[in-house]
């Protein structure tokens, strides 16, 4: 891809900061918004979900984050969720998503922030790093599902 456009794209990038707004995102999910989770997360001010939104004012990419705090590493911002509309991959939506999270973690006095995803989305890669992150390091990733 080129340099992302200097001209102002077709599109804007604003927070979400209603449970009305997330359940309009709603189709950029992965499954249904959860009333109850979807209020928790606007109350929740270490919580923080960036929309991408067209001139029709139809939501059409989404990036998440959550602020961590540890004793001996300050405060991180964990990106916890990006995701673009199918109709509207390859414009440089997911890379404006993940710079705005970027420049928010620096707002909100974050020393860092990362990223897991899969070795084989090379469009997630190419996305995090074109967003100024470093070279993927490589991990494990250990789940428990609690009933
Ligand atoms: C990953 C995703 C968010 C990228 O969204 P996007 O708006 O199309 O990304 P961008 O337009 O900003 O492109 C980012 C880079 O990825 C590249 N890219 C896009 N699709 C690609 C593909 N299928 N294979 C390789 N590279 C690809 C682009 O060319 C660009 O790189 P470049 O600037 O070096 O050319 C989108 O594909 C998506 O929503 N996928 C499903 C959800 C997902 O996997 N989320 C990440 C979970 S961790």
């Amino acid at each position: 891809m080129t340099d992302l456009p200097e001209v102002e794209p077709p599109w804007h990038i604003e927070p979400a900061t209603s449970v009305a707004q997330l359940v309009a995102a709603g189709h950029l999910f992965d499954r249904p918004v959860e009333p109850e989770s979807a209020q928790e997360f606007v109350d929740d001010p270490r919580h923080h979900l960036l929309l991408a939104v067209d001139r029709t004012g139809h939501p059409v990419g989404f990036v998440s984050g959550v602020v961590l705090v540890h004793p001996d590493k300050g405060r991180e911002m964990f990106l916890y969720e990006l995701g673009v509309d199918g109709a509207a991959r390859g414009q440089g939506i997911a890379t404006s998503l993940v710079r705005a999270l970027r420049d928010l973690a620096r707002e909100n006095a974050c020393r860092g922030m990362w990223v897991l995803t899969d070795d084989d989305n090379p469009a997630a890669v190419r996305a995090y790093l074109r967003g100024g992150a470093s070279e993927p390091t490589h991990h494990a990733l250990l789940e428990w599902t609690l009933p």
